[in-house]
């Protein structure tokens, strides 16, 4: 097999030196019941580099550097660390050797301060075997200071954003001594300022000598920051070049094997209006909100993360209560409305959190696509499974949904289409007014442009929607109309013509 899984490995890159290497994995295969997902990997990372693994959804990223955390034993192959050869039986293996991960998944311990969430598991001892708050403090602080994090060590995670929430796992992992960083889709959740000052501290880590395996689906971040990179395929290493040496095409190229088809959106008509917002607040989360969405309009929410964009999004859907203005669905004034309510009227959300507010974790994926439309299936009090499984098999081919069956556990399947997963089930309602937040998150470059498309064909049937992205050149590939958030308020609403990169960007962070 060897010999043919190598084949059409492209290696631009200039002859990697292996005594300075710090991590050499190499013949990594593993397979979960029969079928393989990592077939004859290799990857190797020096010192104070930073390598990027790209591939698309289900391409076998995250199962690799599981392989690298100890999480996963892979079927064959070799780990070695500074030329030392590992044997990782447990997380615990890994991080003892200096390979620390960063999983999709923070896990954090929320009611535990930054300082105890970052000493949990190695907590400074005292002389008499108690706690040492005293050192706990003085190494946090120190630990703190030397990566630039400012933030209060000694207030429940619960309380830091996403962002804070993730220098705090970073400082975990250094703390632990770390020479391997690895940071899966770390910035998936972040906006662009917040980007930013994550990649100036995986450069501190750099500069202090530290290897940095990054995963992204936002090729142009790969540009950014690394040195090097790795492209899966279907669990096989297709190329592996100093980013210096390549371009996009290559990247994408490698990454689905074909050449990328662009396509330009359509100018669609839109009817009647589906939903309207008149100077509509919440309570701490919005104010003075003012829009509509016509049938067959895309109407993007943009601003940066906390601007209250989630939270129109589910005051439309009756997940937030409004305590001023108005909503109307249809012309109808919602008074209070809760999500079943919603449903009835044709409301669907796909909400940004999959974990927490989404999926029915460990249960089938034909449940968790039909859970929220059982009415559909169901005759005389009977879930119809032949309906229920023409419904599901569809999505699967539509959204291009990669997984071994549909009664495969949601837990099984790569980041990316567990939220393809989510958007069949908002689909499966057929909703009039779909709410979207984040709807491409985590997935791949190709996946997203079938989303995309997908989208476009909703409006054109007249489905309203509206879009809560991050993403500028989604928003401004999709959207009719941009609504701009800042601060709870509205600070611009541009017609298509007139929404580019910069005039979002100002209206989202100085909100003129
Ligand atoms: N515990 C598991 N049991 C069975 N199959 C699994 C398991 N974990 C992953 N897989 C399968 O392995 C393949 C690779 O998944 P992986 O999560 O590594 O992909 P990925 O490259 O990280 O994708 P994404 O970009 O969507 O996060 C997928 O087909 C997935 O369904
Ligand atoms: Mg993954």
């Amino acid at each position: 097999m060897p010999a043919l899984s190598r084949q059409g490995i492209d290696k631009h890159t200039i002859e990697f030196n292996v005594a300075s290497s710090l991590l050499s994995a190499t013949g990594l295969r593993k397979s979960f019941s029969n079928n393989p997902v990592l077939k004859d990997v290799d990857l190797s990372v020096a010192p104070g580099e930073i390598h990027a693994l790209v591939g698309e959804n289900g391409a076998g990223k995250s199962t690799l550097i599981k392989i690298l955390a100890g999480v996963h034993k892979a079927d064959a192959g070799e780990i070695k660390l500074a030329g030392r050869k590992l044997v990782l039986k447990t997380p615990q293996d890994a991080i003892a050797n200096g390979i620390v991960v960063i999983h999709q998944e923070l896990s954090l311990a929320p009611h535990l301060s930054a300082e105890e969430n970052i000493f949990l598991g190695h907590f400074p001892r005292t002389g008499f075997g108690t706690l040492d708050r005293t050192a706990m403090r003085t190494t946090t602080r120190q630990l703190l200071e030397r990566l630039k994090i400012e933030i209060d060590p000694t207030i429940p995670v619960a309380r830091l954003s996403i962002a804070q929430q993730q220098m705090i796992e970073i400082a975990k992992a250094i703390s632990f001594n770390a020479r391997l960083l690895v940071l899966d889709e770390p910035t998936a959740v972040l906006d662009s300022g917040r980007v930013d000052t994550l990649f100036e501290l995986i450069g501190r880590l750099r500069a202090e000598g530290i290897g940095i395996i990054f995963i992204s689906h936002h090729l142009d971040e790969v540009f950014r920051i690394s040195d090097r990179v790795s492209v899966l395929r279907d669990g096989q290493l297709t190329g592996v070049a100093d980013i210096t040496s390549i371009n996009k095409d290559w990247l994408i190229s490698k990454m689905i094997g074909r050449k990328f088809e662009r396509h330009d959106a359509q100018a669609r008509a839109t009817g009647e209006a589906a939903v309207e917002l008149m100077a509509l607040s919440a309570p701490g989360a919005f104010e003075d909100v003012t829009f509509s969405v016509a049938k067959g309009e895309i109407v993007a929410l943009a601003g940066l993360i906390g601007a209250g964009r989630s939270e129109v999004g589910e005051a439309i859907y009756g997940l937030r209560k409004p305590n001023a203005g108005a909503l109307r669905i249809f012309g109808k004034d919602v008074r209070r409305s809760n999500p079943r309510y919603a449903a009835a009227k044709g409301v669907a959300y796909v909400s940004e959190d999959r974990k927490a507010l989404g999926l029915l974790a460990n249960r089938p994926v034909r449940e968790n696509a039909t859970i929220a439309a059982l009415a559909r299936f169901c005759r005389l009090g009977f879930v119809g499974i032949a309906k229920e499984k023409a419904f599901v098999g569809s999505s699967i081919s539509e959204l291009d949904i990669r997984l071994a069956s549909m009664e495969a556990n949601i837990a099984t399947l790569s980041g990316g289409n567990q939220q393809k997963v989510m958007l069949a089930r908002a689909l499966a309602t057929k909703p009039k007014i779909l709410v979207f937040d984040e709807p491409t998150r985590g997935v791949d470059i190709g996946a997203k442009r079938e989303i995309y498309r997908f989208i476009e064909m909703l409006a054109s049937e007249g489905v309203a929607i509206v879009m809560i992205s991050s993403e500028l050149e989604e928003v401004l590939r999709l959207a009719d109309q941009v609504v701009v958030m800042r601060q709870g308020r509205v600070t611009a609403t541009l017609p298509k013509s007139e929404a580019s990169e910069e005039t979002i960007m100002r209206a989202a962070s100085i909100g003129a």
